[in-house]
């Protein structure tokens, strides 16, 4: 069976982690005899620069016919001062809203083989494993009206509106749900209802579906301000958050460096399944370290991951790529974000062929192991 992916590496390096990347599928395929069929379009800085705007109509027309969608990154300093509507990030956002992404799935998890790579004490960090269900087409990104205007005294008046419909509430609430159910039977919403109301609408409506359809889920609400410092005083008290699209862009940065880099942290979004999923990493396209070969490539390939299992449910593929990952990381091999003392330093090349080897390797074993059995 063909399984259509439309690559969007974007700019910056979005580009470098979507190529090694791309080499893990093409493993898969040759080795595995997967069917998976690459396309790209453009999105971002890259598409503008090409065709004028961040999102070219056959970008979405590609993504329509795609089965996943993998996104490197969008933005850079080049673009910063076009206006709103021609940025790169529109890309990105138009993408969401357009496929109807609304659930977007960013678990941080921390491998043993890194707890010392964190600036947080080994002990807080290691063993950690949450999950931080962002709303992600709704709230200060798409609220009406916006803008920026010139009064008559020549002052400005910025405005973004915070607002949520109980449904798009209900909904991101119950994937949350249904996420927790199948892992700790825990789920935080997080708000703050102590001052806005739409946000205390947000915490009745989560409270709702929690009693009505998920009494088993043990459900509790935080202020936003707490869950930050909750994160980084103690994140293994959580188990899945949930949380609306502006406080889960910041929270989830924050739990990213809760396992050692940004660069480690993968994500889904997902919609109500009338659309193909998009995975990309957490993190953007750090124009600073573009083009020199030193990003790491892990978040893209963990999002791959998150690809394999949710769009295609190819778990024990899924599984064989994680462990591949995790093995070099046992063996020491770290790009610069996570590299300590001891370790063998690669590039973002580097680290895409030592991952390639391992998989080689691990399945050497799996035909040694099927001749022994
Ligand atoms: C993210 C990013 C994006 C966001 C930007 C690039 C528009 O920060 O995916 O977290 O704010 O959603
Ligand atoms: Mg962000």
């Amino acid at each position: 069976m063909k399984h259509k992916i439309l690559f969007l590496p974007g700019d910056g390096i979005g580009v470098e982690v979507c190529r090694e990347t791309r080499k893990i599928i093409d493993w898969l395929n040759e080795k595995l005899g997967l069917g998976f069929v690459i396309d790209t379009a453009l999105i971002g800085g890259a598409a503008y620069d090409a065709s004028g705007t961040p999102f070219p109509p056959e970008t979405l027309e590609k993504a329509k016919k795609a089965d996943a969608i993998l996104l490197g990154a969008v933005g850079g300093p080049k673009w910063e001062n076009l206006d709103y509507s021609k940025r790169p990030e529109r890309g990105l956002l138009g993408i969401r809203k357009e496929l109807g992404l609304f659930a977007n799935l960013r678990p941080a998890i921390v491998f043993d083989e890194l707890a010392d790579a964190s600036t947080l004490k080994r002990e807080v960090v290691s063993g950690l494993d949450i999950l931080i269900v962002r709303e992600l087409t709704g709230d200060l990104y798409f609220g009406q009206p916006r803008g920026v205007e010139t009064l008559p005294d020549g002052t400005r008046r910025g405005v973004n509106t915070l607002v949520y419909t109980s449904p798009e509430v209900q909904r991101i609430a119950r994937v949350a749900f249904d996420l927790a159910k199948k892992r700790g039977k825990k789920l935080c919403s997080v708000d703050k209802a102590n001052v806005l109301e739409a946000t205390e609408m947000w915490r009745q409506e989560v409270q709702k579906i929690g009693d009505s359809e998920y009494p088993e889920i043990q459900l509790s609400h935080m202020y936003v301000d707490n869950a930050a410092m909750q994160l980084v005083r103690n994140p293994k008290q959580f188990d899945v958050m949930v949380t609306t699209n502006v406080f889960g862009d910041i929270l989830s940065d924050c739990a990213a460096m809760l396992t050692g880099s940004l660069g480690m942290l993968p994500s889904a979004s997902l919609g109500d399944g009338s659309h193909a999923g998009l995975y990309e990493p957490v993190h953007g396209s750090a124009p600073d370290i573009a083009g020199k070969n030193i990003a790491n490539p892990i978040a893209t390939i963990l999002s791959f991951v998150m690809m394999l299992r949710y769009s295609f449910s190819l778990n024990a593929e899924a599984d064989i790529v994680e462990g591949a990952v995790k093995s070099v990381l046992a063996k020491g091999f770290r790009t610069a974000d996570i590299v300590q003392p001891g370790m063998k330093k690669l590039g973002t090349n580097e680290m895409g062929d030592v991952i390639i080897k391992e998989l080689d390797s691990s399945l050497a074993l799996a035909a040694v192991n099927k001749i022994k059995a």
